[in-house]
Formats: structure tokens, C-alpha cells, sequence
């Protein structure tokens, strides 16, 4: 059993959504692309699983947030796939692929074949069990990928109205799922093995900054520690959370965000991996040529960094798919992928937007009390980064373009009294 097509896109994430409107675009013939997803639903933006989906008041829901809202473009229901001629073969898990024949098998046991792969199978979510920590599949521990995730993170987020939750990692999902969770109406203690949140992107003075307003909002915080073990009941439910300095955390609920790994198991031993992605170059084409990998799956060259980078972001997955269907439906005008990094956050009423690179010397500016602040990157005398929050639309475009010019920096001093005022100077 098996069918054929020209195109197929692996995965039906955020990557594969945007990868089917360039497609479109482009014209592609009813029949000539699929999407294969293990998702039951058409493309969604991830993103609003831990923002939008996670209000007690008109959370967002489905069909709102297909793909490609996020970017102001057209919304893509099952019906526009319909409409378009476009395959969607959803609930559909692919177990193997064979690059060298073309073809993907499903669990289903279906053979899919194609001319050209895109590879768009994004993330998973790290287990705590993978890190020694038993019990996390008890029903009040929620991990945070997709949408079967977020309906569970709803029904017992529901269930634990003015109770205690902990949440385990003080990156992005930490970050996100501890202000919806004190939006629900839940006490909330975070546990991180830093000395500071978001430490993968913040400095500590803006990390300083959102840690006094998480104060405010009646977040605790316990630092430098992890979690050991659980202390479970008859039910299976966790009580408490025990932590390895030996403190102990009563909880009705637990939120565990401590990292993703990309999904190259498919095509270990057929594909060049770096930096724990799927190779690809400047195309966004993998080590064999009829295959392409985007999004968080990808280790594409970032031509202002000068290095390969893997990105877990949201923007970068949407420009990777896009770039990658104008190399293949038109290589003859499709130069190198040229980006510049965007990282974003929404969190209670703050907002922030950083572009670039974090490396280098730091510059902060504006007013940490509350107000306008940012910070810049320098290196090797150049502006390299930037991050700004509380900003508008305006502001951000303006350290973004600033950012991409990447200018000469002779003066820190200069920059810092500028603040804001040295990228619109740009
Ligand atoms: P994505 O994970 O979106 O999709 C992968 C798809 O492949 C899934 O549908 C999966 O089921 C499927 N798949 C995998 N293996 C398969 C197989 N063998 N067979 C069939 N299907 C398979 N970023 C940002 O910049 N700002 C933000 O605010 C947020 N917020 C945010 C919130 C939450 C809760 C998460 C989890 C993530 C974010 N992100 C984010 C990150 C952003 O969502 C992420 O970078 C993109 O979703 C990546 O898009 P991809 O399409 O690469 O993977
Ligand atoms: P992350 O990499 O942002 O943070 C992981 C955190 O886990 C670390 O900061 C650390 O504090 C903690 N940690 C690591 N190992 C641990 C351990 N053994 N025990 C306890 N804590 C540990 O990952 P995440 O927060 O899980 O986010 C998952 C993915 O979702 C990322 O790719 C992220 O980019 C994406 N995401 C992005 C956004 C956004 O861009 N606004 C929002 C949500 C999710």
C-alpha cells in the first residue's frame, strides 16, 4: 500500500504551516504536496499554547490559531489544505524513512514516497526521567509541546484553583507557564538549577527585572537547586516535589519545561547531524540533495553570526519552510538564507523582543524600574544584539534593523548614554 507525491513536508508544526502557504504561493497542482503529522490537527502557531491557550478568560482555541496567523497571513483551516489540493494526513506517526529511496513509513504501515523531502519534525520535550527523576507521567506533572499537552496543562490547572504548583526549569516554559498559572489563580513556586531565570538569554539584571515583578505577582523562586523526587499517593498523584538540597515542596501540580531535543531520530546514519540538528546550508537543503530541513530541527548557517546554529524559535521556523520552498520551487532566484535571530516573550502585561546575538560585552539602558529598557551586545566592536522591553512596533523594527546593520561601536560609553536613541540613529 502507498501513495506518491512531488512534495512531502514531515511534521505539521509551525514550519510545515508556513512551508504549505510559500507552496501555495508559489502554485503547486492538487495532488503534488502532502503534510504528515502525528498531530490530529492541521498546523497550528505553537506559540499560543503557553500564552492565549492557557487563559481562564475566552482562551484561544482552535481553528483561531492555525498557521499562518502569527505573521498576519492567511489563516490555514483544513478546508484553505482542501481548497489548496493539499494532502493532509494527520494522526499519522512516520516510524522510518529511507532517504536513499525516497520514501517515509508510517505507523500505519503506509508507504509515502516523494521527490523532494522537507524535514519539519521540530522538538520533544525533555523528560525528567531522562535526568534520573522517576514519576513524572503522574497525572498531575504536565510538560508543555503541543496541543494534547495544553488540554491536559487546562484540565488540571482547573483542577487546582488556589492550590500550589511547581514549576520545574527557569527557561522559556518556566517563564510562560508560571504567569498563566498565577493568571489561573495558582501559587507558584519555580525550580531552576541557575542563579537566575532565562539564563540562556538573559543577563542578570534583566533577569533581576522579570524576577521582582514575578515576586510581585507572589512567584517564589528557589535557585541553584533540582528536583530529586516526587512524593506520590495511592492515586498516583503527586503530593509534593522533594528537591536535592533536601527542601520539600508541597504541590497539587507540577509544570516541567527543562529543554527540548530536536527529532533527527529518523534519519541518524542517513543525514549529516550538528549541533544535534539536521545539517543543512545556506538552501536549507540537508547532506542529500532531494532533502530540506527547517525549523527547530534544523542546523542551518546564520550568515550574520558567521556559525551554524540550531534555533528554537518560532520566527525562525516560519522563515526557514518559506525559504526553503523558494530554493526548490525556485532555485534560480533563490540566494542564501540571510537572518537575522528573533527571539520573543510575552509574559502578565510585559512584552520583550531581542534580535541577534548574545555575546560579547553588554550595554543595558532605560528605566529598570518599570518602565522602556533594553540592552545591547557588542563584539569584536560591533553592535551584535539587541533587546528591548516595553517597546513599540516601531522601536522594535528599529533595533532590528540596527541589529542586522551590525554598526562599528568604538565608544561603550556613547552607547549606553544613547540608550535607545543609537539605534534610531542607525
Ligand atoms: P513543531 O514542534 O512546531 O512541529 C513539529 C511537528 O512534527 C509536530 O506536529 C510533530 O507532531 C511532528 N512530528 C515529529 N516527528 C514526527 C514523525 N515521526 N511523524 C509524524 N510527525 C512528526 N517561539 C517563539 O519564538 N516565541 C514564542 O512565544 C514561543 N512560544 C512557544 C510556546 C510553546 C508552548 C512551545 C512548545 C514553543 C514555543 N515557541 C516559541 C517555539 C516555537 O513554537 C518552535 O520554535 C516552533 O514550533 C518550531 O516549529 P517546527 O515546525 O520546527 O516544529
Ligand atoms: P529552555 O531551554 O528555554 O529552558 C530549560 C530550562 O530547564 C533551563 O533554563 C534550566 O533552568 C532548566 N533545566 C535544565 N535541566 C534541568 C534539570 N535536569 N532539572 C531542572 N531544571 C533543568 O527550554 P524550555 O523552557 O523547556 O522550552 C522548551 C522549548 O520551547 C524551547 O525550544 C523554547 O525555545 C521553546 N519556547 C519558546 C518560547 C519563546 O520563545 N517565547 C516560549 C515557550 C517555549
Amino acid at each position: 500500500m502507498g501513495r506518491a507525491f512531488v512534495y512531502v513536508i514531515l511534521g505539521g508544526g509551525v514550519a510545515a504551516g508556513y512551508a504549505a502557504l510559500e507552496f501555495a504561493k508559489r502554485g503547486v497542482s492538487p495532488g503534488e504536496l502532502c503534510i504528515i503529522s502525528e498531530e490530529p490537527v492541521a498546523p497550528y502557531e505553537r506559540p499560543a499554547l503557553s500564552k492565549g491557550y492557557l487563559l481562564p478568560e475566552v482562551p484561544a482555541r482552535l481553528p483561531s490559531f492555525h498557521t499562518c496567523v502569527g505573521a498576519n497571513e492567511e489563516r490555514l483551516t483544513p478546508k484553505w489544505y482542501k481548497e489548496h489540493g493539499i494532502e493532509l494526513v494527520l494522526g499519522t506517526r512516520v516510524k522510518s524513512a529511507d532517504v536513499k529511496r525516497k520514501t517515509l513509513l508510517t505507523a500505519t504501515g503506509e508507504t509515502i514516497s516523494y521527490k523532494i523531502l522537507i524535514i519539519a519534525t521540530g522538538a520533544r520535550a525533555l523528560r525528567l526521567e531522562e535526568f534520573g527523576v522517576t514519576g513524572s507521567d503522574a497525572e498531575n506533572v504536565c510538560y508543555l509541546r503541543d496541543l494534547a499537552d495544553a488540554n491536559r496543562l487546562v484540565d488540571v490547572m482547573q483542577s487546582c484553583t488556589g492550590g500550589n504548583a511547581v514549576v520545574i526549569g527557569g527557561g522559556y516554559i518556566g517563564m510562560e507557564c508560571a504567569a498563566s498559572l498565577v493568571i489561573n489563580k495558582i501559587n507558584v513556586t519555580m525550580v531552576f538549577p541557575e542563579a537566575q531565570f532565562m539564563a540562556r538569554l538573559f543577563t542578570p539584571k534583566i533577569a533581576s527585572f522579570y524576577e521582582q515583578y514575578y515576586v510581585s505577582k507572589g512567584v517564589k523562586f528557589v535557585k541553584g537547586t533540582v528536583l530529586s523526587s516526587f512524593e506520590i499517593d495511592s492515586n498516583k498523584k503527586v503530593t509534593a516535589v522533594i528537591l536535592r538540597d533536601g527542601s520539600r515542596l508541597p504541590a497539587d501540580m507540577v509544570v516541567v519545561g527543562i529543554g527540548i531535543r530536536p527529532n533527527t531520530t529518523l534519519f541518524e546514519g542517513q543525514l549529516t547531524l550538528e549541533k544535534g540538528g539536521i545539517k543543512a546550508n545556506g538552501r536549507l537543503q540537508a547532506s542529500y540533495e532531494s532533502v530540506y530541513a527547517v525549523g527547530d530541527v534544523a542546523t542551518f548557517p546564520v550568515k550574520l553570526i558567521r556559525e551554524n546554529r540550531r534555533l528554537e524559535h518560532v520566527d525562525s521556523a516560519r522563515k526557514s519552510a518559506r525559504h526553503a520552498v523558494a530554493a526548490i520551487m525556485d532555485p534560480e532566484k533563490t540566494g542564501e538564507f540571510d537572518y537575522l535571530p528573533f527571539f520573543y516573550s510575552r509574559v502578565f502585561a510585559l512584552s520583550w523582543q531581542f534580535y541577534g546575538d548574545n555575546v560579547g560585552e553588554v550595554i543595558h539602558f532605560g528605566d529598570f524600574t518599570g518602565g522602556k529598557f533594553g540592552a545591547y551586545w557588542v563584539h569584536k566592536g560591533h553592535l551584535v544584539g539587541s533587546f528591548l522591553e516595553g517597546g513599540t512596533k516601531e522601536e522594535y523594527e528599529t533595533i532590528a534593523n540596527a541589529t542586522r546593520l551590525q554598526p562599528v561601536i568604538d565608544d561603550l560609553a556613547m552607547l549606553e548614554t544613547q540608550g535607545l536613541g543609537f539605534a534610531l540613529a542607525v
